[in-house]
């Protein structure tokens, strides 16, 4: 931590000392206040490179064990930590989210006869948290107006933001009209709940991505594509947030995000002029039409999107279709496995007859979160739980398959896609899983493929061992 944070001082803009310290800071743990650490976290909210998600955690923690016993508002209302978390973190913590709602009553209390600045500076940071978490946390018909009623449910007037997302909306060039009928209503999903709703852009090195993938994959083709920008295309691009990455770190790139939300990729025009990225174009579309526009690209990245299509193969097969030869194409998908506890609240769900609006999310949170539906608990663990859009796409999505290793070496097959091998950390600067994960787990069970990269013994290892896979994320090459 010192180390990094002294590169930092000599180097304010070093992407490196600041993901290293980040990654310490989302794991940093303390049973009492620690001045240093919270020093720490303070400068990290005052740099927008830093990653405010990772960093949530660590501050999330601070909060909690300095929280005053007596739950003192004007102590509260004086805690920095506190006021940029909720500025800038989701928070994912419940016993935070239990703390947060009564301090919420209490200024709400405040307000009504008359706060001090500190308080109502308090009140508009709860508003920014629920602006975050986009009102997922129980209303209070008591709250009935004022100032206090940001804290509990959106504006009548649109936020800033929000009126410039319209005007962008409606710029966005479109391929087709969208007819595929399941395509028609994930759209209508994601116009309504843009996801994910990003804060910021976190600084990350510079990577020539071929190179790096080519390093990670030595037994992949070698194409030289010349030095003209690296042509990336982002199927189910969202609201952006990882083409502004890729646009952002990848060496001389140039990113074309498609999506059938026009909100989404509203949200992501948005934050790419707010960050200042110019190589990055959104275009509105369905992937199946992907070879209406006669271009092609030199390299794919597709996380979270081929499962909720109708037909993921035919999905595959369009994205395969505008890729030149020798391009890689990293894809994300759901696992089977992984998704057990997600399968079993689908049911309830359904049997519940739930709906997808935010009343029928806050009841399903409040029944999970009580204990009245105790088997979904541990569902609180995962990063998608904690606001709207996050958890409409968790568990009450429209469409979603989910895949085992069996049925992708079916999805590839015919795709006209070679694959190279699995990724594990993606993001981190090795592919290597320090001798223990899954990867170390191949190489010593199947010492003949040195490539990591035989699906069918990969197969047989998925089988051998449950919960091999977090969901599936890999790397292919177009033949
Ligand atoms: C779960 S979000 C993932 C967004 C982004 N890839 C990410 O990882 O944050 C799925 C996105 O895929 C888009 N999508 C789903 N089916 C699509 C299709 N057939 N054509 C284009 N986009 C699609 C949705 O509109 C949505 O924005």
């Amino acid at each position: 931590m010192v180390a990094y944070r002294q590169a930092l001082v000599l180097s304010p803009h070093d992407a490196q000392a600041r993901m290293g310290l980040d990654a310490i800071l989302e794991r940093a743990r303390t049973p009492r206040p620690n001045e240093q650490l919270r020093t720490l976290l303070l400068e990290a909210y005052a740099d927008d490179g830093a990653n405010w998600d990772a960093v949530g955690w660590g501050a999330a923690s601070q909060i909690v064990v300095g929280w005053p016993a007596d739950d003192s508002l004007q102590t509260l209302a004086n805690d920095r930590l506190l006021l940029e978390f909720l500025r800038k973190s989701l928070n994912r913590d419940a016993g935070l989210e239990r703390k947060l709602l009564g301090l919420r009553a209490a200024v709400a209390q405040a307000l009504a006869s008359g706060a001090s600045p500190e308080v109502s500076a308090l009140a508009a940071a709860l508003a920014e948290q629920a602006w975050l978490n986009e009102y997922i946390w129980p209303d209070d018909a008591t709250v009935a107006g004022g100032p206090a009623a940001a804290m509990y449910r959106s504006p009548s007037e649109p936020r800033p933001e929000v009126v410039e997302e319209r005007r962008l909306a409606a710029e966005i060039p479109s391929i087709a009209p969208i007819t595929d009928t399941v395509s028609q209503s994930v759209a209508a999903m994601y116009e309504a709940n843009p996801y994910p709703r990003w804060t910021h852009l976190p600084r990350r090195p510079a990577v020539d991505v071929r190179a790096a993938l080519m390093r990670d994959f030595p037994h992949a083709t070698a194409v030289d594509f010349g030095n003209r920008p690296l042509a990336v295309l982002m199927p189910g691009a969202g609201t952006g947030q990882h083409p502004l990455t890729v646009a952002s770190s990848y060496e001389n790139a140039t990113v074309t995000g498609v999506d059938l939300s026009r909100a989404s990729l509203a949200y992501g025009k948005r934050m790419a002029a707010r960050h200042g990225v110019g190589n990055i174009e959104f275009l509105q579309g369905d992937i199946l039409d992907l070879p209406k526009l006669g271009r092609t690209f030199d390299h794919a990245e597709c996380v979270g999107v081929l499962h909720h299509m109708a037909d993921p193969r035919a999905g595959l097969r369009a994205i395969s279709s505008v890729l030149r030869p020798g391009a890689f194409l990293r894809l994300g998908l759901y696992g089977e496995g992984a998704r057990t506890l997600v399968v079993k609240a689908r049911r309830d769900i359904e049997a519940a007859g739930l709906p997808a609006t935010l009343d029928g999310l806050r009841e399903f949170r409040r029944k999970v979160m009580t204990g009245e539906w105790r088997r979904l608990r541990p569902l609180t663990a995962w990063e998608d739980f904690w606001s709207a859009s996050l958890l409409r796409d968790l568990c009450f999505h429209v469409q979603e398959h989910r895949f085992t290793v069996s049925r992708l070496r079916a999805f590839l097959d015919g795709s006209g896609l070679h694959f190279l091998g699995f990724e594990f950390n993606v993001g981190a600067s090795q592919r290597s899983d320090a001798g223990a994960g899954p990867l170390a787990l191949y190489a010593a069970r199947f010492r003949n493929d040195r490539t990591l990269s035989d699906l069918a013994n990969w197969e047989q290892l998925e089988r051998e061992k449950s919960g091999l896979f977090p969901g599936y994320a890999f790397v292919c090459q177009k033949e």
